[in-house]
Parts: structure tokens; sequence; C-alpha cells
């Protein structure tokens, strides 16, 4: 999927070393360490994650790495530098912003995140696709979670490259981000050959409630038995960056414990406040609903046991529920 051995690669790598000296050396330094300073963070989680500055000005990282028409092209296709066809210019692309590489599960970096040190927007910049960067499949952390840890029961999927970095400066090195995407298939795929157990937390606002409901949806289909999806649903307003700050470490493992909700109960949560199966018809649109996702569950096992709860909940018979097996080769 990936070209093997893409230029952009060493290219990608000189960046982040650019951006780490600069957070280490260039004159403006100061109020981007202060910036990490304020957001909680030690020098050695900034090490671990290998975060960077962009200092400001058009060309600091064209002027370093710069060179001939060839590398500059290289410098474009890597998303580092921004060529705008109209005004016929060219300038760096990330200026003036603390910076996040984004390292496949090889640990190369193949993109790069940037976050303004105030409240200017857009709030993160992020690479375009690139030949190495496919945003829709990478998960931010995953390969700094795997260093980490010789052995990963869980995975915890945040939004944001701070709720990554801040569970980790707290003791949580097992954390990462879809990168402003929705969750995918992909994702949960890539995660399942990792670890059994993989748990949602999103921010605790609509936008976080919508990405988990459709983190659900892409799960369904990945649901073997023996893997275990959790939700833990955040108080309005937080984000995990935030709550765990405020409540520490061994609240906020408490509260996974707590309120971890296991995917099926936040499944019939959500279908009975969309179809309340007290009427007759409120019962047939309910196993409408339920029927078709259940069905994506590969898991023998959880998924009759899910249509058995339709079942109860509606009394229909579990086999008007099934839908036949479709044979082989038909499958998507
Ligand atoms: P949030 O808006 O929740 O930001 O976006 P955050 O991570 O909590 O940011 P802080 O705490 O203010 O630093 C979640 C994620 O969505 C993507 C980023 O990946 C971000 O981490 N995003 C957000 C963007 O790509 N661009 C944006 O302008 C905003
Ligand atoms: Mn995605
Ligand atoms: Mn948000
Ligand atoms: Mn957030
Ligand atoms: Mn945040």
């Amino acid at each position: 999927r990936q070209p093997k051995d893409s230029p952009l690669y060493p290219l990608l790598e000189a960046a982040t070393q650019f951006f780490k000296q600069a957070l280490r050396n260039h004159p403006a330094k100061t109020k981007a360490v202060e910036y990490l300073k304020k957001r909680g963070l030690s020098g050695e989680i900034a090490r671990d994650f290998g975060l960077g500055f962009a200092p400001p000005g058009w060309d600091n990282l064209m002027q370093h790495l710069g060179g001939d028409s060839l590398q500059q092209k290289a410098l474009i296709d890597a998303g580092l530098v921004v060529d705008n066809a109209e005004s016929g210019r060219r300038y760096d692309r990330f200026r003036d912003r603390i910076m996040f590489p984004i390292r496949d599960s090889r640990g190369r970096v193949i993109a790069f995140g940037g976050r303004v040190l105030g409240d200017d927007k857009p709030k993160y910049l992020n690479s375009p696709e690139t030949p190495v960067f496919h945003k829709g499949q990478e998960l931010y952390g995953l390969y700094e979670a795997c260093q980490h840890n010789r052995q990963l029961n869980e995975l915890i999927v945040v939004e944001g490259y701070m709720d990554v970095i801040a569970l980790a400066q707290q003791g949580l090195r097992n954390a990462v981000a879809t990168l402003g995407t929705s969750t995918s298939e992909e994702h949960l795929k890539r995660m399942f050959r990792l670890v059994p157990q993989v748990l949602f937390c999103f921010d605790g606002d609509k936008a976080g409630r919508a990405a988990a409901w459709r983190a659900l949806e892409a799960a369904l289909p990945t649901l073997e038995d023996g893997r275990k999806v959790r939700f833990l649903f955040l108080p309005e307003g937080e984000d995990p960056d935030t709550l765990i700050r405020a409540e520490g470490l061994d609240a906020f493992q408490a509260r996974i414990v707590q309120h971890g909700m296991p995917l099926a109960d936040y499944f019939f949560q959500q279908l009975s406040r969309e179809a309340d199966p007290q009427s007759l018809e409120g019962k047939a649109h309910f196993a409408t609903l339920a029927a078709p996702m259940i069905n994506k569950v590969p898991g023998e096992k959880l998924r009759s046991l899910m249509l058995k709860r339709v079942s109860e909940l509606t009394g229909l018979d579990s086999s008007d529920l099934e839908i036949p097996a479709k044979p082989a080769g038909e499958n998507d």
C-alpha cells in the first residue's frame, strides 16, 4: 500500500529533526516550551513523542532542507511545502506551530500535525494526503504505544493528539487517536491484530457522541468472539486531556472500570431511544433497526446473544431476526 523506499521518508525524518532542534535552540523557542509546560507536559514525554516546533517565518524549513528544484519538489510531495499555483509562491506549510510527528507502525514519520500556540485558526493543521500518508488508515500514537509496552492488552481510542499525549503523561501509555477522521473498520482491524480490547473515549460533546456511534458501526463487523469493545462517555465539556489532568490517573482508571460501557449495552441503550419497544409498532421498528446491524457481527456467540436480547425485547423469534449466511464467495 505504501511505497517501500520512498525518498519522502528520509525527508520527513530530516524535517522531524529540524522541528525538534528548533524546540531546543530557536530564538523563538521560549513560547513553545512555555506552551507545552502550560499543558502539563514534561520534557520526557515531549521526547518520547518527538514533539517539535515550526518557527515563525515563511521558509525556515525550505531554507534548511531546500536545495535544488528536485528537493523542492520532494518537499511539496511530502506536504511540507505549499506550492501556490495562483501566486507562484512557495512556502512552509507549518509555521509557528507545535509539531506532532505522525509515525507509521514501523516508526517512520509519514506526516505531521501542527498546533497553533494560541487561539488562531485552524487550531490544528495536518499534512495533506501524500504517497506515504493515508489519513483514514493511520492511528496517531500506535507506534509509541507499542514501543513503550512489550505486551498490550487494550488500546484507548481518543480524538486528538493532546489527548494521547496527556494520557501518556499521566501513565496511560496505550492511547491512540484517529486524527480528526472517524474510526474506520480498517482502524479496528489494525488494533485487533495487536490487542483483544478497545476502549473508545471521545470528547464529552455532541461531536464526540456522534463519533462514538460511528465507531460502534465500524466495530460491528470486526467483533469476533473474545474481542471486547467498550465506550467511556465523558462529562459534558471534558476531553481525556482535561479530565485526567483534573482528576488524576487513579480516578480516571476507576471511571473506566465503573463507567466503561460494553458495546452491546451502548447499542441497546441507543436503539431503545430511537425506537421504544413498548408498543408493537415500536417493537417492529426496534427489530428492523437492530437486526441488520447485529447480523454484521461475525462472532457467533455474541451475535446470537444480541439477537436473543432483541427477541426478549420485542417478542419476535430469534430465527425471524437472523439473515441466512451468504454462500461463500458472496461476502463483501
Ligand atoms: P479537538 O477540537 O477536540 O481538539 O479536535 P483537541 O485535541 O482537544 O485540541 P486542544 O486540546 O485544544 O489542543 C480533536 C482532533 O481533531 C483534529 C486534530 O487531530 C485534533 O487533535 N483537528 C481539530 C484538526 O485536524 N483540525 C482542527 O482545526 C481541529
Ligand atoms: Mn478513518
Ligand atoms: Mn472536540
Ligand atoms: Mn478535544
Ligand atoms: Mn483538548
